[in-house]
């Protein structure tokens, strides 16, 4: 069923290390058969949030084996009262009551998410159903940014011509500031490395070093400035990361334009990671290149967050959903 040979790879990764992941849409045909593959495929342990009768139901008509896989349903869970202590503890300063704690811990996208925190999963794909806000907004109030005043963002897996690259953020930060820009170079950076992607960092913009003027040009320089502070830091100096702004798509990609427009570049021609300077640029961006292009795109992935949630688009395949699980099951790992 997995015709992409990346996704091939990272399922024969997820193997080494076998994660549990929380699947809230067991209503979707799709996830069903998504959590099939991935069990089969041993590649993780799927917890399908649903009703047994009719999970069951597909599963004996198609034939597939419900052996290894766990079915909760969140109102008949003998969890249900801690989860939603522990949503109430976590949110209570935020104004939220004992009973809408309760209400929202029904809901099944909190309950994956409270999973997590409880323990009981190391990550959750949910959005086949959802929107984007619907889906990363619990692990947003809930599982939080792993490093203290660092925005969490998303990113996309684009295969272009076989080759990974990292787009962000084409999924979560509207309108970056400068800081946000430079915070998502560098949870890009850390992504890269975790996904064996060279962390060579283009600062996107419609200008290269100076050519256009503006605001806009403005802000990613700066944002180029801070994350490139940062590198010196103890904690990225030794990590080989290369960043480097403001840059046009061509002048990032292409070594004979990035020899004219910003020669001594350590980045430019060579970039693997596109930092966008707003949602809008990311987010159409990556769509031309899946639709127009060619290309594989796998995400919106969250980065930044203390464990991985990610979030799918309602179009999606099976196939698509395979992915973001082996995506996610590599990214609970240490
Ligand atoms: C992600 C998104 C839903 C968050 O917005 P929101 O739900 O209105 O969030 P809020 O502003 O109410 O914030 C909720 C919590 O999340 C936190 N939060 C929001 N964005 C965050 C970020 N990028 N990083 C870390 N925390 C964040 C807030 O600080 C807040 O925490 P608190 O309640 O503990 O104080 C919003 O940024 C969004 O809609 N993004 C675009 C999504 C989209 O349409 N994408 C295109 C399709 S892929």
């Amino acid at each position: 069923m997995i015709k992409s040979n990346y996704i091939k790879e990272l399922i024969e990764k997820a193997k080494k290390d076998i994660k549990t992941i929380v699947l809230p849409e067991g209503e979707d045909e799709r996830v069903l058969e998504a959590a099939h593959v991935i069990t089969e495929a041993k590649a993780a342990k799927i917890v399908i949030l649903g009703d047994e009768a009719e999970i069951k139901k597909f599963y004996q008509k198609n034939n597939w084996d419900l052996h290894d896989i766990q079915i909760i349903k969140p109102e008949e869970s003998p969890h249900l009262e801690e989860y939603t202590q522990l949503l109430y503890d976590l949110r209570k300063e935020k104004g939220l009551s004992r009973e809408d704690a309760a209400k929202l811990a029904l809901n099944y996208n909190y309950f994956g998410t409270l999973m997590i925190n409880a323990g009981a999963a190391d990550g959750m794909v949910s959005g086949a159903n959802h929107s984007t806000a619907d889906t990363v907004r619990p692990a947003l109030q809930i599982i939080k940014s792993a490093k203290k005043g660092r925005c969490a963002s998303s990113f996309f897996i684009i295969l272009a011509k076989g080759e990974p690259y990292i787009f962000a953020d084409c999924g979560i930060v509207i309108n970056p500031t400068d800081q946000e820009m430079a915070d998502i170079a560098l949870s890009s950076a850390e992504t890269a490395l975790h996904f064996g992607i060279k962390p060579s960092i283009a600062m996107l913009s419609f200008s290269t070093k100076g050519s256009g003027k503006g605001d806009e040009v403005e802000k990613v320089k700066r944002a180029t400035k801070i994350a490139q502070e940062t590198l010196q830091s103890d904690e990225y100096k030794n990590l080989g990361i290369e960043i480097d702004g403001e840059l046009q798509a061509d002048a990032a990609l292409d070594m004979t334009v990035a020899a004219k427009k910003a020669p001594g570049s350590p980045v430019a021609g060579r970039a693997k990671i596109m930092v966008f300077p707003t949602l809008e640029a990311g987010n159409i961006c990556y769509k031309m290149l899946q639709r127009l292009g060619g290309c594989e795109a796998y995400g919106p992935v969250l980065q930044g967050l203390n464990a991985p949630v990610n979030d799918l688009s309602r179009g999606c395949f099976a196939e698509d959903i395979v992915g973001t699980i082996a995506i996610t099951c590599l990214q609970a790992i240490k």
